[in-house]
């Protein structure tokens, strides 16, 4: 049995928070919204959300009282500021904090130095600082990128499917672990059904491991007619590039996705396959060949 029964969800309204929010509800947990600011509608009447200043510990603290588990999906640009909620939870007498991170080279110290991802090893340190201190645990979902976001239109994902064109990274085998939303959410409950096996550790899973050539090889099959436009493209290369352009202070969407892009799309040099994963503890059920031939399917239609 979990000791865990309450959680708080901070960032429950942005893109990751709906799906841990039901994955929350549908494991019976007593659930509570913190938010900036309230919206009507926004969340369905009888689910418990409060507003609070997420720069002030004394405001997080009331709020915490009572709750066992924090769980955070704040935007990729606030994680910084969960030093704040993290002394809180110290301060109310929670137990298990789940930072903001979900991501897919993110626990790899060999990206610790980059610009985009001190930020998380920054919170990851404060964490174990807490656990060593016996004031809470923590754990951190690797859940590699979400495949909502490989498979976004256009050429922000792994292929252009729309208009049959794919930029390979290096020569489109690297390899790549990807979950839904959906299943990080259900990924997050179990989490905090297995609490002790998930103490104060990285959790990974691993819905499916994608290469670009083999997301062409299914488009080609379902598609034989179509012809594809393909470039190749150096993962480092680009990794470089964005890097250098970040420093120059362009902090722009572009820029940004191709740090990465270049991390994250580079395969074994920054480990974004997870060959071992605890998909069995959390009860992820990984994509079958068939559930891939069916979102390539839907995306070339
Ligand atoms: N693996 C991947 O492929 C991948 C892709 C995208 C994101 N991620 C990660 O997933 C996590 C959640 O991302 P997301 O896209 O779901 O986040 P998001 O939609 O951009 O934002 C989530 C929520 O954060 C709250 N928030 C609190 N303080 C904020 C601040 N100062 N500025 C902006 N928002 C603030 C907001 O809720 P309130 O207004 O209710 O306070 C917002 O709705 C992040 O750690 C991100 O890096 C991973």
């Amino acid at each position: 049995m979990s000791e865990i029964k309450s959680v708080a969800i901070a960032g429950a309204s942005g893109t990751l928070g709906p799906h841990v929010l039901k994955a929350l509800i549908d494991a019976k947990f007593q659930v509570k919204i913190l938010t900036r600011s309230k919206k009507p509608g926004e969340f369905d009447a009888g689910v418990d959300v409060v507003e609070v200043d997420f720069t002030s510990v004394e405001s997080l603290t009331a709020a915490l009282k009572g709750i066992d588990a924090v769980v955070s999906t704040v935007a990729g640009m606030a994680i910084k500021t969960q030093t704040v909620l993290i002394d809180a939870a110290t301060v109310a007498g929670v137990k298990r904090f789940i930072p903001s991170e979900y991501g897919s080279v993110t626990t790899n110290p060999k990206v610790e130095a980059f610009p985009l991802y001190e930020n998380v090893f920054q919170i990851k340190h404060h964490l174990q600082e807490k656990a060593n201190s016996g004031q809470l645990t923590w754990t951190v979902l690797a859940c590699g990128a979400f495949l909502e976001f490989l498979f976004a239109a256009g050429a922000a994902g792994l292929l252009d499917f729309a208009d049959r064109k794919a930029t390979l990274f290096d020569e489109g085998d690297n390899r790549l672990s990807s979950t839904s939303l959906a299943t990080a959410g259900k990924a997050i409950a179990g989490i905090l059904k297995n609490s002790e096996a998930t103490k104060n550790r990285v959790v990974k899973v691993s819905e499916v491991i994608l290469t670009q050539n083999q997301l062409l090889k299914i488009a080609e099959g379902l598609r034989p007619e179509d012809k594809w436009e393909i470039s190749k493209v150096a993962a480092s290369a680009v990794l470089k590039e964005g890097l250098v352009e970040f420093s120059a202070g362009d902090f722009s969407f572009p820029v940004i996705s191709k740090i990465i892009k270049g991390t994250g799309f580079a395969g074994e040099t920054y480990g974004s396959a997870y060959d071992e994963t605890d998909n069995e503890l959390l009860e992820v059920k990984e994509l079958t060949e068939e559930d891939l031939k069916k979102i390539v399917a839907e995306k070339l239609a």
